[in-house]
Order: C-alpha cells, then structure tokens, then sequence
C-alpha cells in the first residue's frame, strides 16, 4: 500500500474536528470557562493533549462506559490509561471505600485492611513484604531509594521509551547509541545521563555491559513494555536477564502497574518471574488514588540493616490512608478477580482479531500485539522488538486522526498511542462496535 496521503488525512483531520467541535457544545463552553482558572484549561495540562479542539467534558461514568456533558455516550477503552481497568465505579471497590469513608479516610496509623491487602498482594506476585503509595509514580521513587540505600550504588537503569511516571530519573533516551535526556523532561535536577543508564528491551549483551561497572542499583523495568505501544520480552528473555542482575549485585523492579493486564498476579504471574521488588499502582484501588511496592525476604532483611527506625522516611503521610486501603481490599477480593480476568482476556483477543483483519483486508502497514487483556495497534507492518523500533513507528497526526475519529462515534481509546483495555464489563458488543468504527476510519484513509 503507498504511504498515508496526507493532504487527505488532513482534511479528513479538518473534518472531524469540525464535527467534535459543533457536537460538544457544552463541553466547548466549560473548556473556555475553564481557560480564565485553570491552566491550559484542563485540570492536568496533559489533558490538553485530547485529539479533540477540547475534551469532552464528562457526566458520569459506570463500567465499561461514560456520559459526556452533551450527553453522548463513549465506549470507554482508555480507562483512565488502566486506573480504571476495573471498569468505573465497580460495586466492590465502591462499597468498601463509602463504609470506610464514614469511618476515617487519613489516620497515619494502619487499619487491618492493610494486612488483608498486604496477605493478597503476596499471594498474587510472591513476594512477602509491602508497603504502599498513592500512585505509581511514588511507588516507584520509593522503591529507587530504597535499591539505592541497601545497595550503597548511585545509578539506576532503566529500558528506551520506557514510562514509570514523572520519576526523574527514568526521563532518558539513547540517541544514536548515546544516552541524553528525552523530550518530555521538564525541570530535570540534574541531567538524567548522571543518574541512569539506558539500553534497548530484549538487548542482553547491553543490559551486561551497562551493569558490568557494579554500580546500578537497580533496573527499573515493565515486563513488557506498554507506554510506546506493547512490545513483549523475547521467550528467554527474563530469565536471561534475572541471571545477568544477579551476576552484578543489581536489584530487579518489576513496574507490574500496566502489564497487571496480563493476569492477577501480571506478569510475574504468569511468566513465574523472581523480581527483587515489585509496583503495582493505577487499577490497584479500582480508581481511588492507590499503589503498592512489594519487597522479597531478603531485600526487607537489608532495609532492616541499612534504614534505621529514626531515619524511615519513604512513603507520606496520606500513603497507606484507610480509604485507599479499603479500596484496593474491595478491588482486589471483588472486582479483579482471576474470574474477571477469564473475562477480559477474551474480548483483548476478540478486539485484536478484528483490528488485525481490518488492516488485512485494507492493506495497511500496520500491525496489533496484545498483553492479557490490554490490545494495541502500531503503525508498522512488523511487531517491534524494541523501544527504538515501537517509538519509530509512531505517527502523531494519524494517531490523533484514529482517535478523533473513534471519539466522534462514541469510542475513547488511550489518548497517547493506540491502546485500548478491557474491563470486566466491556462486552462483545462493545468491541465490535469498535472494529466497525476501525474499519470506517482504515476505509476513508485508502479511499
Ligand atoms: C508502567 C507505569 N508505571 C508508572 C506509571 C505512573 O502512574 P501514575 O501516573 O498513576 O503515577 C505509569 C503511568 O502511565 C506507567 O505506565
């Protein structure tokens, strides 16, 4: 298929927007009202990024679905880029927290939901001892200065395109084989090539070289990575790479915030995966703010020697608060289930086969991977191996035409690459709706 034409996808683009813009009144009106108190008018600047002139401003939210201020309705397989991967407002999750709610939400002392969570967490990825936070992105600082306190070693490591949240450290790329900080890295403290090394996913020999010298404390890591489209670990991959860690001292974190996709216990689950420690945040607490870290006997056995009781300072003072733990009590015996996963599973398979026949039978160069219950589609005929090849292969004004388009027929996929998630709730209907949505876009785009 010749590439893209993109005066065609422009005006298509023009189009859309023109359609979002006269269908969204009321959203339009709070978005300009917004702009005189908020900055960039949007709660979260990031929020502005929405492939629309605006977001759409929302009503209310249940399951797999949501209800915008004009009163359209959204299939919704963005999620809150997994926050919400229990579908919104689950009834476990929501009975849990509005009794604790009413009991004390902030107490700075534990309740005995911490131990329940603590008993199910370890039950889940293996590991004995946890601790928590209220996103990933702390969970993730916290478990970097801890590897870097009972290791005793300044550097972190982490993988190209990788994302851990605003941690700023990981805000990294090579460039031409040669480590420098990535756009996107706003107020660094000091330039991330001081604090972190980087290599490519699935490069063995780099990950050796980089940690020959002994002094990383630890890789920071998804199982696969999620953040530039999925890209999977090659089949002997982690275990190669759990060797070569330990080889040099260096401690493994599992990010299993996005890959929990793959199953209750993420991918650590099911791949049997032996990290040093492990975050698991976002969909934790079924959307209530909510993450937790998770440390094996012996790295508890070093924080023990290495942080006096005078000095424990990682976690604040709202981590660990009676909702948060209420609520991710309530998800994780009541909502993400290994029932709700048998579910879910299904439909990530059912969305990818229709994706993947659309772009077959339109002669696209494109391609779909899939992790559990988490689908993607890249513009690329070819599955990448890497970072470098996945971020390559990202196409900022096709992607914001696919979402526009998918957003004006009442579909909201992630607004930052091409995924779409799925709930416990999400139905067949519903993913066939967006195959018939996909197929409409890839048709208007070869015509
Ligand atoms: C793998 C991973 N870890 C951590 C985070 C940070 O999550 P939060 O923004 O909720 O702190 C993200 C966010 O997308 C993520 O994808």
């Amino acid at each position: 298929m010749p590439p893209i034409d993109r005066t065609r996808l422009k005006s298509l683009m023009e189009r859309e927007q023109k359609r979002f813009v006269n269908e969204h009144p009321k959203s339009g009106a709070l978005f300009e009202r917004a702009r005189k108190s908020l900055l960039g008018g949007v709660p979260m600047h990031w929020m502005a990024k929405w492939a629309g002139a605006f977001p759409p401003f929302v009503r209310e939210a249940q399951g797999a679905e949501f209800f915008d201020v004009d009163g359209k309705r959204y299939i919704d397989f963005c999620l809150g880029d997994t926050g919400a991967m229990t579908g919104h407002s689950p009834s476990g999750t929501v009975s849990a927290a509005e009794q604790q709610m009413r009991r004390g939400i902030t107490l700075m002392l534990p309740s005995e939901d911490a131990l329940v969570v603590g008993e199910e967490l370890q039950k889940r990825f293996g590991l004995p001892y946890w601790q928590f936070a209220l996103t990933a992105t702390d969970a993730n600082r916290f478990s970097i200065r801890i590897a870097r306190q009972v290791t005793g070693r300044s550097k972190i490591l982490v993988f190209n395109w990788c994302y851990h949240g605003t941690v700023d450290e990981t805000f990294i790329t090579l460039a031409d084989g040669v480590a420098r900080a990535r756009r996107g890295n706003i107020g660094p403290p000091v330039d991330p090539a001081v604090t972190t090394k980087v290599v490519e996913f699935n490069d063995l020999d780099a990950l050796e070289q980089a940690l020959r010298t002994e002094d990383v404390a630890c890789v920071l890591m998804e199982p696969a990575l999620t953040n530039v489209g999925i890209v999977l670990p090659d089949p002997a991959y982690h275990a190669a790479l759990r060797e070569v860690t330990r080889k040099y001292g260096t401690l493994l974190i599992m990010d299993e915030t996005h890959t929990i996709c793959a199953g209750p216990g993420g991918c650590t689950g099911t791949e049997h995966l032996e990290p040093d420690m492990l975050v698991f945040g976002k969909a934790i607490g079924g959307g209530v703010p909510a993450a937790a870290y998770g440390v094996t006997e012996e790295v508890a056995r070093c924080i023990a020697d290495k942080i006096a009781l005078e000095d424990c300072d990682t976690g604040g003072t709202l981590a660990g608060n009676a909702l948060s733990l209420a609520a991710m009590r309530g998800t994780l015996q009541k909502v993400l289930t290994p029932e709700a996963f048998s579910r879910m599973i299904p439909m990530a398979e059912r969305w990818a086969e229709g994706v993947a026949k659309a772009i077959a039978d339109f002669g696209l160069p494109w391609n779909v991977t899939r992790l559990g219950c988490r689908a993607e589609y890249l513009f690329a005929a070819n599955t990448p191996k890497n970072g470098t090849q996945a971020h390559d292969a990202m196409d900022f004004e096709l992607e914001r035409f696919m979402h526009l388009y998918a957003m004006n027929r009442g579909i909201l996929l992630t607004p930052f690459h091409n995924m779409a998630l799925m709930s416990p709730v999400t139905s067949k209907e519903d993913v066939d709706q967006h195959t018939r949505v996909f197929r409409e876009a890839s048709k208007e785009l070869v015509a």
